[in-house]
């Protein structure tokens, strides 16, 4: 079943001479159940892509559509319950709110959404694999860059949405940890449906997805 699709996205930033079309006809499909990869160096367009496909920034020309509806057809607030209950995002900025602990993060994800949170069971497996035991009762202010980016990631995960969007989500962790990640993010997408992509610089991570794009100079191709 198609997740996403995108035809013929256009996004120009600025005006004039300062103007920049960050993303150029860009075309791409994703199917529910599958880990993809759009790998492309600094300023290519990665972050302005997912922003896109999570309805975040609005394109200049082209259509979308997420899960059968277009962006385009919504109204703000359809759109934002879209966004609620359909799309998680795991940010370049780790995005966790600083009063709050780690488990308290947790516990407003239940107050927000009305859709399930994940299983206790499956969540308990991605705390362990993600190592956040340790890390509930702290602030975010208390955790290192490799700490919050985990957190943050098992936040995404915790409220259970069909689509999945991360931006660098391991340019924090060392290479074990950003495999296991890659290694969570690939069962989960396989084991509930879920689309999951991951936006990166980082090559090393190509050999965990069931998809990978390129993206280079606001164009995108698909590699595998
Ligand atoms: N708000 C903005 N205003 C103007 N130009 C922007 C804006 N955001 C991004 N750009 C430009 O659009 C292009 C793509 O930027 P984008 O942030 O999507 O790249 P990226 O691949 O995510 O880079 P990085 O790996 O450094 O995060 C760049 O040339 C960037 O300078
Ligand atoms: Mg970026």
């Amino acid at each position: 079943m198609t997740a996403i699709l995108m035809q013929q996205i256009n996004k120009t930033y600025g005006h004039d001479i300062s103007q920049v079309q960050a993303l150029k006809k860009i075309n791409f499909q994703a199917e529910f159940g599958q880990l993809i990869g759009v790998v492309g160096p600094s300023g290519s367009g990665k972050s302005t892509f997912l922003e896109i496909v999570g309805g975040l920034l609005t394109p200049s020309a082209g259509t979308i559509q997420i899960d059968n509806q277009s962006y385009h057809d919504l109204s703000a607030a359809a759109r934002e319950k879209l966004r609620l209950n359909k799309i998680g995002f795991v940010l370049q900025s780790y995005n966790l709110v600083p009063y709050l602990t780690i488990q308290e993060q947790f516990e407003l994800v239940n107050r927000v959404k009305k859709t399930p949170n994940m299983n206790r069971d499956t969540f308990h497996q991605v705390i362990e694999r993600l190592q956040i035991e340790p890390l509930l009762d702290k602030y975010p202010d208390a955790l290192s860059g490799g700490q919050q980016q985990r957190a943050a990631i098992a936040r995404a995960l915790y409220a259970n949405p069909q689509i999945i969007l991360a931006d660098e989500p391991t340019a924090s962790l060392d290479s074990q940890k950003a495999f296991e990640v890659m290694n969570i993010f690939r069962d989960l997408a396989h084991s509930t449906n879920k689309v999951i992509i991951v936006v990166t610089h980082d090559t090393r991570l190509e050999k965990y997805v069931d998809q990978l794009y390129n993206i280079n100079d606001g164009q995108i191709k698909l590699v595998k």
